[in-house]
């Protein structure tokens, strides 16, 4: 397989050398194409040499007038040798010129001509992967056909911060390219019914009680079962998340819709998968907006229906799988959990540690079975829905 590798201007670049070697280790030809700013950071000649191939480095790199007519279409060359794209670090740059379809060097030229599976790598400071042009920009990407966004990890970054932005190790970049080069099918044919996201209950019309999840797992769930060849129906809470690619979302507001909806489509599901964090309870609510008058204020809540305990009992031929969302005592809960609503897994995760669960783009998770427990540990949404998959296919 050829692979070009394009090299974007950040500090984690020298980490693209590792990714070129990871990507031969697992049989590819690597060709590389670095941006300007990346040559600021790493040689050229550290990729000539690791590949045993020519380094492209700008548009108009050769001299004569016929070298510069050879060069300005050798991007459509490049595009049609190679089967895949992968930009590793992409930078907020880069992804903004993707995003917008902007042609100003070698490399981002080449995004145009690519029609192949591009896999792109982000890395940069947690302030700027979380500013909202680059969140938009993201999404745009994520939702193009062929398109595979490598979330960076958490950590202590080179700006002296602490947070998302660092590259994604070069094995797990290398082990996405191959993905994308050999798409797996093995959920070709199922029927899967997802929840994600918090639900609103209302106080007034004004007021509501929620949680902190952002959907970020049962979005990721979606996305990765639709890649591997699911009909996907996602039944989402409020979230500000773009629709996966090719599946189907039915926004919901309360619990008691997201029974509503769940229960609506059952029967269509081979595949359950509850990541929502439902309402236990809800308020009961008032018609008009609750006036200040200065004293305590006491709300009454009745009990939402048990969703994925209501799945339980009409389980019949399905895969059943449940989330357990848990401050202490976590596997005990999840055992519980996996018996008391008739689950085939329950995916465990503590949910009071820092950069992990609500709203964070890494889970820490343990899969909970009648055959055992298996700790997958701390990594992105994303790398653990794939995981989490391959549990349910795996399961009897
Ligand atoms: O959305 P993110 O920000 O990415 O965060 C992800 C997450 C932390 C929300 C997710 O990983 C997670 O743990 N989801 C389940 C949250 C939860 O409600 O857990 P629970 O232990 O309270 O509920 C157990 C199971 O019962 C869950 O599958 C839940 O969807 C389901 N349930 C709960 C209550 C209810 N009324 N109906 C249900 O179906």
């Amino acid at each position: 397989m050829n692979v070009v590798l394009g090299v974007g201007g950040g500090i984690a670049a020298y980490k693209a050398a590792e990714l070129a070697r990871a990507l031969q280790d697992r049989g590819c030809a690597v060709s590389t194409v670095m941006t300007h700013a990346a040559q600021e950071f790493i040689q050229p000649l550290t990729f000539a040499a690791l590949t045993g191939r020519k380094v492209i480095t700008g548009l108009f790199e050769k001299s004569s007038a016929d070298a510069v007519l050879s060069s300005s279409v050798e991007h459509i060359a490049v595009a049609q040798e190679n089967q895949l794209l992968v930009v590793a670090p992409a930078t907020a740059d880069l992804l903004a010129q993707f995003a917008h379809g902007h042609a100003s060097d070698f490399l981002t030229t080449l995004y145009l001509a690519f029609t192949g599976p591009v896999v792109l790598a982000p890395a940069m400071n947690t302030n700027m992967w979380n500013h909202p042009a680059t969140q938009a920009n993201v999404a745009t990407l994520r939702a193009r056909a062929n398109h595979v966004i490598v979330d960076p990890g958490s950590g202590h970054l080179a700006c002296g911060m602490t947070g998302p932005g660092r590259l994604a190790e070069p094995p797990s970049i290398a082990d996405a390219v191959m993905t994308a080069l050999h798409p797996r099918r093995d959920l070709a044919g199922q029927t899967i019914l997802l929840t994600a996201g918090p639900t609103r209950e209302a106080i007034d019309p004004v007021r509501y009680v929620s949680n902190h999840s952002s959907g970020k797992m049962g979005y990721a769930l979606a996305e990765a079962a639709a890649a591997r060849g699911a009909r996907v129906i996602l039944v989402s809470g409020p979230v500000s998340l773009a629709a996966p690619k090719g599946v189907e979302v039915i926004a919901v507001e309360s619990a008691r819709d997201m029974y509503e909806a769940v229960m609506a489509r059952l029967d269509e599901a081979t595949i359950v998968i509850k990541s929502a964090a439902v309402a236990d309870y809800s308020p009961i609510a008032a018609g008009q907006k609750i006036k200040k008058s200065g004293e305590m204020m006491h709300l009454d809540l009745h009990p939402t229906r048990d969703i994925l305990a209501a799945v339980g009992q009409r389980k019949g031929a399905r895969k059943l799988i449940g989330f357990a969302a848990e401050t202490n005592d976590l596997l005990t809960y999840a055992r519980r959990k996996l018996e008391q609503k008739n689950c085939d897994l329950i995916v465990a995760n503590l949910v009071n540690q820092p950069g992990t669960g609500f709203g964070a783009d890494q889970n820490d998770v343990t899969l909970v079975t009648r055959a055992g427990d298996q700790p997958l540990g701390r990594a992105s949404k994303r790398a653990l829905a794939d995981q989490i998959l391959d549990a349910v296919v795996a399961l009897p």
